[in-house]
């Protein structure tokens, strides 16, 4: 047994998944599921550490999904480190890990998608065409999977959030999907497992996204300047700050993304933008005031 499996059961195929949680169910345990790609920060142990306080059980999955990845720089890029995840999943109670191969994931001959049109073709789904369908493919698979009460997923990816509750609705999947605040860095950076490729002068940047959005959501919040004047212009000034291209400053209604001209229901600003050759994402509640 490696020293990180003596911390926490490490499973890789989806049986074994099955055979540890049946018992739990059968006790009448509630499992609380977090999927993630690894390479853990903050953001992921807040979602674990809600599971943990709300279930009986929580159970993390770590699988760099190549079915979401729209650019094969960015999946061969995408940080890896199992031991260090372990450690952290151990430390922060978690109960279980599966942490399958991409084999066991998708076998030869594989054919399947799962996908959700409209709230998965606004925002990411313009830039990155069949994003969501490897995520709710993937997601899908993993609720199938562990077949847990809950499921947590951060607010740093909205979108996704919308898509996979949406997917959970329509599908009559079983599950609870809770979401989760944006974990932030003091200077408001949202956490990211790709920050870690920004350079240090990318990295001093790269708050700046959070702060012009904060400054542009107060004023459309405020009603005074029409959006189609403040999102143009907080574009520029992302552009002024050392963002090398901007892909969108978007408002859009919180519960199904309708795009909005103005906040006359709970709304949410939205942005990527690049730092060379990272592309950051972040969205904010804009209160209507
Ligand atoms: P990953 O980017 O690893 O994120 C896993 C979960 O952590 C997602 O629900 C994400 O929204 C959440 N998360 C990431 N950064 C966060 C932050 N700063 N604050 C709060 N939550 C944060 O999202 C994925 O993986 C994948 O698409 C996945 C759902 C696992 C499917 O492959």
């Amino acid at each position: 047994m490696s020293a990180a499996a003596a911390l926490l059961p490490i499973l890789r195929r989806v049986e074994e998944l099955r055979a540890a949680t049946l018992p739990w169910r059968r006790a009448g345990q509630t499992i609380g599921l977090v999927p993630t790609m690894g390479a853990l920060h903050a953001g992921h142990l807040a979602l674990l550490g809600r599971a943990v306080a709300d279930c009986d059980r929580a159970v993390a999955t770590i699988f760099v999904n190549p079915k979401q990845f729209d650019r094969k720089e960015d999946l061969s890029r995408y940080p890896r480190d199992e031991t260090r995840d372990t450690r952290l999943l151990a430390e922060h109670r978690c109960d279980l890990l599966f942490a399958p191969q991409v084999e066991a994931m998708y076998p030869p001959g594989f054919a399947s998608t799962v996908g959700v049109t409209g709230v998965s073709d606004v925002l990411e789904g313009l830039y990155r065409p069949g994003h969501f369908n490897g995520v709710t493919t993937v997601v899908c698979k993993l609720l199938l999977q562990a077949q847990p009460d809950r499921a947590y997923f951060g607010e740093k990816d909205y979108q996704q959030l919308t898509v996979v509750k949406r997917m959970v609705r329509d599908l009559d999947i079983p599950v609870e999907i809770v979401p989760v605040a944006t974990v932030r860095e003091a200077d408001g950076l949202a956490l990211s497992s790709r920050n870690v490729n920004l350079t240090p002068a990318q990295r001093a940047v790269a708050p700046l996204l959070h702060r012009v959005m904060t400054e542009i959501a107060e004023e459309l919040a405020d009603g005074q300047t029409p959006a189609t004047l403040l999102l143009p212009e907080g574009q520029q000034r992302l552009g002024s700050a050392g963002f090398t291209k901007i892909d969108y400053l978007a408002l859009h209604a919180a519960d199904d993304l309708t795009p909005l001209l103005r906040v006359d229901r709970p709304a949410r600003l939205f942005a990527a933008a690049w730092l060379g050759k990272t592309r950051l994402i972040d969205n904010i509640a804009v209160e209507s005031s």
